[in-house]
């Protein structure tokens, strides 16, 4: 269990985990910070380009790297996290972890209706080839359930919904 007062949002890519840390930061006094936004700011690049030209391993290994420092730095915040960042170690010393939860349909239905669609899918590498996404939605749901602490059902619910159950839970 961890001792740190963060609130740490996993699950899968789209489901609208950096959308509800913003909503969360109107209704709380926490701050909110990004995985990923915190390792594009570190390298100065875009994780598309950090997969192209770096590979996947290498983006693995800042995460690890963003998760030791988080564990270290950072308290009373909304820690929004890459899909695939629930698979430190060290997660449960970062927070309280919430899984956000979707049927993988759902997910795509957000990501089509959002008014910059093309660009949710571009910037994403690993949901180029939809099947191979499905695969690995698939792949990960029961470990997503395993490592939270509490599971949030998104579908179909509103932003305010989900921040009160959240709000409610923690
Ligand atoms: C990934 C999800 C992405 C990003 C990277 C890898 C994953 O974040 O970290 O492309 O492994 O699921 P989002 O969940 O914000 O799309």
């Amino acid at each position: 269990m961890s001792k740190k007062n963060n609130i740490i949002l996993i699950g899968f890519m789209g489901v609208g985990k950096g959308t509800i840390a913003r909503a969360l930061v109107k209704k709380t006094d926490f701050f909110a910070v990004d995985t990923d936004d915190l390792i594009e700011s570190a390298e100065n690049k875009k994780i598309k380009k950090i997969f192209k030209e770096e590979g996947e391993s290498y983006f693995r290994d800042l995460e690890k790297k963003c998760a030791l420092w988080l564990e270290k730095n950072v308290d009373n915040t909304v820690i929004s996290t890459g899909g695939g960042f629930f698979r430190q170690e060290n997660i449960h010393k970062i927070g309280k972890i919430i899984y956000l939860e979707s049927s993988f349909e759902g997910i795509l239905n957000r990501i089509h209706s959002a008014p910059n669609a093309k660009n949710k899918l571009k910037k994403r590498p690993l949901l180029s080839d939809l099947e191979e996404a499905k695969k690995l939605y698939n792949q990960r749901i029961k470990d997503y359930e395993e490592v939270a602490d509490i599971k949030i059902d998104v579908e179909n619910r509103t932003i305010d919904e989900i921040v009160k159950d959240i709000l409610g839970s923690i």
